[in-house]
Parts: C-alpha cells; sequence; structure tokens
C-alpha cells in the first residue's frame, strides 16, 4: 500500500481524485492539504472535509496556501468548477474541522515521521510544497516521491496557448519545486488529455458510490457542460485522478528523464520547459535544473477506464 499527502484545491476533478485516494485499498491516505487555485483555500478546506465525511473517513485536512508565493492571485475559474468548486450543486453541512498545523508545517512533520515511505501527491498550484520546503529543506531525501499533476511538455497549454492551470497559479512555487531534486515524476497535460469520463461513465459511478456518488455525478454534470460548450467534448478530463493512476497503474504511461523548469515571467509565464536527458543542448540555465520523470504518453482508453472502474 503507498502512503500518501494529497495536496489539492477541489475542484470537481479534484474531488474525484480524492475519492479514489479515500477509496482505494492499496491507497494510504495520511492527509489532505488545501491550496487556493480552482476555488479559495477556506473553499478548498470545507470541499476536502466534506469528501472525507461523505465517504465515512476522519482523514486530517490540513489549510495551506491562500495566494501565489510572489504573485498576485488569479481569480478563480468559476465557469469551470462552479463558485463552490463542486460545481454549484447544493452540499450538505460539514462536521469537522481543519487540523491546527498549516499544510506546509503537515508535510514536514509526516515526512519526518516516516523518512522514504511517503509519497507527495500535488494537484493544484503548488505553493505548499514551496512552503514546506522553506520550512525544512531535508525533506527532499525523506519524500519517497513527489509527483505533480501540471505542466505540459508537448501539449500546449489549457489557460494560455502554452501554460497548464496549476503551473500558471503558482510558477514560482512551482520552479522551487520542480528543481528541489526530490525524485519527482510531472503528470501533465500530455497524458491528461489523453483521458475521457463520459456520462456513462458517470452514470455508473453515481449509482455505486451513495452520497459521496451524488456529489461527484452533479459536479460532473457541471465540469461537462464547460467542455462541451468550450473544448467541443463530450465528456470531460479527470486530471487529478491521473496522478494516482500513474502512482498504481504507471506501466500504461510512457515516461522520459531530463531536466525541467517553469517560465516564472513574461508572456510565456508558467510554461514548463524539458530537456530530455543526454541531448548535447549548449548549456542554459533548464539545462543544470536536477533531473525528473515527465509522462509523455499513456494508454488514454485503458486509463479511462481504469478511473472509472476505479471511481
Ligand atoms: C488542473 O487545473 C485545475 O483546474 C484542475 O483541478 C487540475 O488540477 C488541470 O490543468
Ligand atoms: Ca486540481
Amino acid at each position: 500500500s503507498h502512503p500518501i499527502i494529497f495536496d489539492t484545491d477541489p475542484g470537481v476533478d479534484d474531488a474525484q481524485a480524492i475519492a479514489i485516494a479515500l477509496r482505494h485499498p492499496d491507497i494510504e491516505l495520511l492527509g489532505l492539504t488545501t491550496t487556493y487555485g480552482n476555488v479559495d483555500v477556506e473553499t478548498a478546506t470545507h470541499n476536502a472535509l466534506l469528501l472525507s465525511e461523505l465517504a465515512g473517513r476522519e482523514v486530517p485536512v490540513a489549510q495551506g496556501a491562500a495566494a501565489p508565493l510572489l504573485k498576485e492571485r488569479h481569480p478563480p475559474p468559476v465557469h469551470i468548477h462552479g463558485a463552490n468548486g463542486l460545481g454549484d450543486i447544493e452540499l450538505p453541512p460539514v462536521k469537522g474541522t481543519a487540523d491546527s498545523r498549516s499544510a506546509a508545517q503537515f508535510i514536514v512533520d509526516t515526512l519526518n515521521a516516516r523518512p522514504g515511505e511517503v509519497t507527495l501527491v500535488t494537484v493544484g498550484p503548488v505553493g505548499n510544497l514551496a512552503a514546506a520546503l522553506q520550512l525544512d529543506p531535508g525533506i527532499t531525501s525523506k519524500v519517497k516521491r513527489v509527483v505533480v499533476m501540471g505542466g505540459s511538455i508537448r501539449e500546449g497549454g489549457n489557460v494560455t496557448p502554452v501554460a497548464e492551470a496549476n503551473m500558471f497559479n503558482d510558477p514560482d512555487a512551482a520552479a522551487r519545486v520542480l528543481t528541489a531534486g526530490w525524485p519527482l515524476t510531472l503528470v501533465g497535460l500530455d497524458v491528461t488529455h489523453r483521458c475521457v469520463l463520459t456520462g456513462e461513465h458517470m452514470a455508473r459511478i453515481e449509482a455505486g458510490q451513495g452520497a459521496l456518488g451524488k456529489v461527484l455525478a452533479g459536479s460532473y454534470g457541471f465540469y461537462r457542460d464547460f467542455y462541451r460548450e468550450f473544448l467541443g467534448i463530450d465528456g470531460c478530463c479527470p486530471h487529478d485522478s491521473c496522478a494516482l493512476a500513474w502512482l498504481l497503474r504507471s506501466e500504461l504511461f510512457t515516461t522520459q528523464r531530463g531536466h525541467l523548469n517553469v517560465v516564472t515571467a513574461g508572456e510565456a509565464v508558467g510554461q514548463t520547459i524539458f530537456a530530455p536527458e543526454g541531448r548535447d543542448f549548449i548549456e542554459t540555465r533548464w539545462s543544470r535544473t536536477p533531473l525528473v520523470e515527465v509522462c509523455l504518453g499513456v494508454d488514454g482508453e485503458a486509463l479511462s477506464d481504469w478511473i472509472a472502474d476505479t471511481l
């Protein structure tokens, strides 16, 4: 079983991934850490607590970043995830409260308590990881692996022609996290755009999951309207679940090692730049960053089926 911390800005596709993390027998969910992104951080925390309560679990939820490290915050994308992050469906009240620690402190404590064992999966802007690195740089050798849903190597962006949302929302934090020198895998739009959750998939999920299934299916409807209207797709991309799929079904993915960084200023802000290992480029600041692994391809059909079946 994989002990993980799941760092998230729920968000419709985040909610799907949280449901997998809460329910999958091969995942030991040690905690949810929250960030602004799809919603403000208070809403993210509320949604994280709600989803774990609906799954009948008491998982620690630690609240984190309310804004980017250095830049102004972009307004939340209410047309994609709704103002409440879950497609503006009516939500039951939340009983629990957040952990007293910050997300960054929770990450530091948890990694130090179980050195070498814990995977950090992040599916929002990565400010909490940057803050944890600042609190305790030693965590780079304590974490088992960092799995980042974000970026795009060959696929282009989803908020600008070159930038993916999680990178775009805090590029300065992303630059620190991607170049920190810890074992890291990037699961970006190159693979998440190959994965489509259809209405048929959702009908099955709603039938199988009680109160949690209702929230997943209801919020999916709103998210799907966005995909239909803006992207002309019938179905939606469960971006954040792909990070968990990589962890549990890595054989479906093709990956490459290389040097990775992110543009932090100018028109291309948020663009991830990747230099494959061993390519004889002239030296730039990009080619001196620590080696990481990026996902370049995936069996999209098998991935979509796995996510739908698992949910
Ligand atoms: C990412 O951006 C967010 O809106 C989604 O939840 C996902 O984490 C995809 O670019
Ligand atoms: Ca997300």
